[in-house]
């Protein structure tokens, strides 16, 4: 185990998931990463396809009810701001919940879930030098060394966890409003994919628990979670 800035950083060779070995440790303030991850998982039941060389890592964290709306947007724009760092020129933005485009495409994704008491996993796949290029991926991917950011995990992972802490300690009205600076479609219309439905409507901005706010026939419809696709893609 490393401590670093406050974290105890476990790292292992493989797992399953690293979400499944976090709910196992829960230890506030700690993160696993492993090498390799033969079952990842994504948000909404789906598969995390996960390539080795890519970062694979969970945060275990105490968090009171009130601020678990807030853990989705710190871990998105903590990532944002970590790859702005090493590339200023790239077209960098946020997809709600949690996504992180480069040039539209997604490079990372986030995975939140409950742990026994008051523990939360922050689950945190980032494509660093590679991305599946399945043609029937539900997005399209990118890695950072695709957009010319040549680093090793250890390093992403160091600059992450500075950006982390210091957004940690500011209050979710901070922190949405820095999130929203970076949110693609904002003001526009998009397409919100539902379990049983799909919604139309135009992105007006997130809400104080961190729900989607959608304009659709003049009133505002709050979603709490889904799958946003914009007109372009
Ligand atoms: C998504 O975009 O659907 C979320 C993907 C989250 C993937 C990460 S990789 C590390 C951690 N372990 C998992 O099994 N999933 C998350």
């Amino acid at each position: 185990m490393i401590q670093i800035e406050g974290w105890n950083w476990f790292k292992l060779d493989e797992v399953g998931s690293t979400n499944d070995e976090a709910k196992k440790l829960l230890q506030n303030k700690s993160i696993i990463t492993a090498d390799r991850q033969t079952n990842g998982r994504g948000r909404r039941g789906r598969y995390w396809i996960s390539i080795s060389g890519n970062l694979f890592c969970s945060f275990i964290l105490s968090a009171k009810p009130q601020q678990i709306g807030a853990l989705s947007f710190i871990f998105s724009l903590s990532l944002l701001e970590t790859i702005n760092e090493l590339n200023p020129k790239l077209d960098v933005s946020l997809k709600w919940p949690n996504d992180v485009l480069i040039a539209s495409k997604k490079v990372s994704g986030i995975l939140i879930e409950k742990g026994e008491g008051d523990f939360f996993i922050v689950g945190v796949g980032v494509n660093i030098k590679s991305h599946p290029k399945n043609p029937d991926l539900l997005y399209k991917s990118t890695s950072l060394k695709i957009n010319n950011i040549q680093i090793d995990n250890d390093n992403f992972l160091k600059l992450y966890i500075n950006n982390l802490n210091n957004n940690i300690s500011l209050g979710f009205s901070t922190i949405k409003d820095k999130w929203l600076k970076f949110a693609k479609g904002l003001g526009e219309e998009i397409v919100v994919s539902l379990d049983n439905e799909q919604k139309t409507g135009i992105f007006t901005g997130i809400d104080d628990n961190g729900y989607l706010m959608l304009k659709t026939n003049n009133k505002i419809e709050r979603i709490y979670t889904g799958d946003v696709f914009y007109k372009e893609q």
